[in-house]
């Protein structure tokens, strides 16, 4: 606890990991392989590191800052940025109900996770077609009850962390699933890296050949960036508000994505040489993970442990962002309403996991029910979400913070605590200018004002 009684990280590296848990995630493990994949690999990789250096980080150092100047929570740390008459609060409504929208189906995927852990445990695979592997993934979308069953799972195990609070639940949860995390990462790229396919992965992985990169491309990596830092959700204000003056944030910031992007190549390691050694294709798309994987697995001497070690490494991964991303809700609840954490976390825990009922129910029961074009709910929330309330969140942080806050408090905040305050300038320069237009580019391509792919 601070002097405020405000909760408090209890060791520095206690920090960093949760903050690397929430960033290493399904983005990591599922999300970043597969476009890698199917942007033609090496090429893709380095304009992803660039954003990643480039505007993640810069706007990583702000929204933890803006926490940690203000002690509190989104909405409270806006209002408490500008005065209470101001709009600001709003863009802390904006990033919490995209992080609580963002929630709902996150944790629908993530409960995809338990069904493999257990079909590999059962040795489902073993001496199926690829075919019939394949379907099993459009079985399990078609399945309500499966659904509702491992997304309720995954909800509860959240707020199992969430309500125990920062030192007792999240830190201490997150430093032991991620050094597992670690473990399990290192035991499978080392069975990527003896297998007869490795060469052929790491060329994949780190010889860029740029003339496969399209612009399209260029504008996936950097929505990629913001989405596996875990930004523009609340949640590294949240954080940053447990920090305390002592701490170096841009350091902090830059080991925070410096493991981020270290386990997102470690999963390309993993997964392309088996892939690969098996005869498959690296464009597989969103179906990699779930579909691809299991195939291969299924040909491989213990291919069913392995299957198994991965899911549960995926499942790690997606509960220590699931719970990041709970968390800033319920914080928001305890500082603007007063509420006791655990009243909090089971209120907005259930309402997540109600609001994600249809989302769970997609593939089934719901199928027919189109929101967005011909997107069913799950695709709808998915698309708003990392379409929409992502850019448009960190376009706004970025504009906030570059625009409208005095440079003297911005440059006073920066050297706070901090050996490299002398890259404020830098620092300062892209979150006034390059990271705007960055988003703007990807927002406006999205929208289909102009057309990249
Ligand atoms: N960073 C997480 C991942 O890579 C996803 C995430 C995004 C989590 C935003 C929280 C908020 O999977």
């Amino acid at each position: 606890m601070n002097h405020q009684g405000r909760e408090q990280w209890k060791t520095k590296i206690g920090f960093i990991i949760a903050a690397s848990g929430s960033a290493i995630g399904l983005g990591n493990i599922w999300r970043f392989p597969y476009m890698t994949g199917m942007n033609g690999g090496g090429a893709f990789v380095v304009v992803y590191l660039l954003c990643i250096v480039f505007i993640g980080l810069p706007l990583l150092i702000t929204e933890l800052k803006i926490g940690r100047m203000t002690q509190r929570s989104p909405i409270a740390a806006f209002r408490a940025l500008k005065g209470k008459k101001s709009p600001s609060q709003l863009m802390g409504w904006l990033v919490l109900v995209s992080g609580f929208m963002m929630l709902s189906f996150y944790s629908v995927v993530g409960g995809w996770s338990l069904e493999y852990i257990l079909k590999s445990f059962l040795s489902v695979f073993v001496s199926k077609s690829p075919q019939t592997i394949y379907d099993m993934f459009g079985e399990l979308y078609s399945n309500p009850a499966k659904n509702l069953l491992w997304h309720t799972c995954f909800m509860l195990t959240c707020m199992a962390v969430v309500v125990a609070g920062v030192q007792r639940g999240i830190e201490r949860w997150t430093e032991i699933l991620m050094g597992i995390l670690l473990v399990l990462i290192l035991v499978m790229v080392g069975r990527g890296l003896t297998s007869p396919g490795a060469a052929e992965g790491i060329r994949f992985v780190f010889s860029p050949d740029f003339s496969k990169l399209t612009p399209g491309a260029i504008l996936e990596a950097l929505g990629h960036a913001f989405f596996t830092l875990s930004l523009a959700m609340g949640i590294m204000i949240t954080y940053g508000s447990y920090l305390d003056d002592k701490a170096d944030i841009p350091r902090f910031s830059f080991w925070v994505a410096t493991v981020d992007t270290g386990v997102a190549l470690l999963a390309c390691l993993m997964i392309f040489p088996i892939v690969f050694s098996y005869g498959f294709e690296a464009q597989a798309g969103p179906g990699l993970v779930f579909k691809t994987l299991p195939v291969v697995f299924s040909q491989m001497p213990m291919g069913m442990f392995f299957s198994t070690v991965f899911f549960f490494l995926l499942f790690f991964a997606a509960v220590t962002s699931g719970i990041s991303i709970l968390e800033p809700v319920v914080r928001a609840a305890m500082d603007g309403l007063g509420w006791q954490r655990k009243t909090a976390t089971l209120i907005l825990g259930f309402s997540v996991l109600l609001v994600g009922v249809p989302s769970a129910l997609s593939g089934s029961t719901l199928a027919s029910l189109k929101l967005l074009g011909e997107r069913n709910f799950f695709d709808s929330v998915d698309y708003l979400v990392t379409n929409w309330f992502f850019p448009l969140g960190s376009l706004a942080v970025a504009i906030f913070i570059g625009w409208f806050m005095s440079e003297k408090l911005l440059q006073s905040e920066f050297v706070k605590g901090s050996k490299v305050g002398k890259y404020f300038p830098v620092w300062l320069f892209v979150v006034r200018y390059v990271s705007p237009v960055g988003m703007m580019l990807i927002f406006l391509n999205i929208v289909g004002f102009f057309k990249l792919f």
